[in-house]
């Protein structure tokens, strides 16, 4: 019988990706999926170490498999991603009953890797090398990716599908573990960008969400020429089953006229920006190294009304960054109400070994008052989206219909309708009622409610649509 794994992700979309591939490259060596972990052979976990909650949630759940190992020692416990990459042996001397442990820019090697602890050798580890541990080649080889393995089963849906277009970040936020973890930046080549979205439309998928930890800085060289994100996007634009592209995350200084211009002019573009301001005060901007003021991104994000009106506009922020007053604060309150995001992702700083700000800056905001900032800032975000979603009200908005919503998942269904969701181009959830033969399709939806985080729609005739409304 085949052998099963299971694999349990946190983190980013990139490590959602990372467990697509990985799971395509065990299925090649004949494993199959389980949910079950007294089921499982392997115990996978995709990890990430962005903030200190995130690992400590792996090491307690790490914890908790003790007794599944040792009833079966010739069971396999590995940790992936972020935190093997940047804990590397220190996994091993917490969890001495860890078999494996590779960074995100070795998985390519995971198979050899398993093959080894199934063999008995113990502590099989793979990851890159540091910033500073070798010449910029060097670095950038031990950071590979391994993209042209996919596996549909592990997709959000069967047509939605991630599709990565640059490595690593060289941006070095003073906060942030990722160029430490993930290391430096490197674009794919197009072609290989282009028929990897090609195998993807011939597996179904109608979306594709380029993602890159910025995104809009992506570039690749060959021959004297240059392509950038405008010129993929036109390129992918192209391909007729493709019916929606998103792209994520853009750094604000990064976003150009031209990118704008091309999400104006290429229909497909989804008409949706994720575009982290962060802080609302340009003192902790720089104590950051974001590399922009708050008036930067103000111009901006008036190139992004002026060129694309219909943009929705994203956002993360990070609350309580060491020296954060209550001024500073009022900057980043101000902001949110200027600005107006359809949505924010709101953090509590958290100091991570490795980066600059842990060595510069105290920790010395205290944890209360940054929960309290945390609170205040999600509900002013909250109440702009409420306002904001209102105006959906009446319009025929285009949904692309990812499956039965939630509250149908958790229901057993009594009839052949159910309740849906799915997303509009400017990636606002909606529910609606159909049918399973909806799920996959675009529809034409009245919205006739709307909170801040859903619209409510129902499913519009053809008479119903009023043309000019579409969203
Ligand atoms: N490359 C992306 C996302 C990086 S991680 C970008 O630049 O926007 C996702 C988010 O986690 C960041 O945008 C930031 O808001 C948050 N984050 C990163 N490091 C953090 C830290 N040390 N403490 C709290 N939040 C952090
Ligand atoms: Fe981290 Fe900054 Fe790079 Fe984003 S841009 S991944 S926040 S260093
Ligand atoms: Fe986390 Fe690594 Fe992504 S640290 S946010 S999984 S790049």
């Amino acid at each position: 019988m085949s052998k099963r794994v299971l694999i349990e992700t946190v983190g980013c979309q990139m490590n959602l990706l990372d467990s697509e591939m990985v799971v395509a490259l065990l299925r090649r060596d004949g494993y199959s999926v389980t949910h079950d972990v007294e089921m499982a052979d392997v115990v996978l976990f995709n990890t990430c170490s962005v903030r200190q909650h995130a690992e400590d949630k792996v090491y307690s759940a790490l914890g908790t498999l003790r007794r599944w190992k040792q009833e079966h020692p010739d069971r396999i416990l590995g940790v992936l991603g972020c935190m093997a990459q940047k804990e590397q042996h220190e996994l091993f001397a917490r969890i001495p009953y860890l078999d494996l442990v590779v960074g995100p820019g070795q998985l390519q090697r995971l198979s050899e890797l398993l093959a080894g602890a199934a063999a008995g050798e113990r502590r099989q580890m793979a990851v890159s090398l540091g910033r500073t541990a070798g010449s910029r080649d060097e670095i950038r080889r031990s950071h590979e990716t391994f993209d042209p393995l996919r596996d549909p089963t592990m997709r959000p849906t069967p047509f939605q599908a991630y599709l990565r277009i640059q490595i690593g970040c060289d941006k070095f936020c003073t906060y942030c573990v990722v160029p430490m973890t993930r290391g430096p930046e490197q674009g794919r080549p197009p072609g290989a960008i282009l028929r990897e979205a090609q195998t993807l439309a011939r597996q179904g998928c109608v979306e594709i969400t380029l993602l890159g930890q910025t995104v809009n800085s992506y570039r690749y060289e060959t021959g004297g020429q240059t392509t950038d994100l405008a010129d993929l996007l036109f390129r992918l634009h192209e391909i007729p089953e493709i019916q929606r592209l998103k792209f994520v995350t853009n750094f604000p200084p990064d976003m150009t006229p031209r990118l704008l211009q091309t999400v104006r002019a290429l229909p497909k573009c989804s008409p949706y920006l994720h575009v982290p301001l962060q802080s609302g005060s340009n003192a902790v901007l720089r104590r950051m190294k974001r590399g922009y003021t708050v008036e930067q991104y103000r111009d901006m994000m008036h190139g992004i009304w002026d060129t694309v009106p219909a943009a929705a506009v994203s956002s993360d922020f990070i609350v309580g960054f060491p020296g954060e007053t209550d001024e500073d604060f009022a900057g980043t309150v101000a902001a949110v109400r200027e600005f107006r995001f359809k949505n924010s992702f709101i953090f509590k700083y958290s100091p991570r070994p490795g980066t600059k700000a842990i060595t510069r800056f105290p920790d010395d905001v205290p944890q209360d008052v940054k929960l309290a900032r945390n609170n205040e800032l999600l509900a002013i975000q909250d109440a702009i989206s409420q306002e904001d979603n209102q105006r959906f009200i009446g319009r025929t908005v285009q949904v692309l219909v990812e499956g039965p919503s939630k509250t149908a998942r958790k229901r057993a269904a009594t009839g052949p309708r159910l309740q849906l969701t799915g997303r509009t181009h400017c990636d606002r959830i909606v529910v609606f009622e159909g049918t399973l033969q909806h799920v996959g399709a675009m529809l034409p939806i009245v919205i006739v409610e709307a909170t801040a985080h859903t619209l409510f729609g129902r499913h519009a005739t053809r008479s119903a649509m009023r043309p000019g409304h579409f969203e």
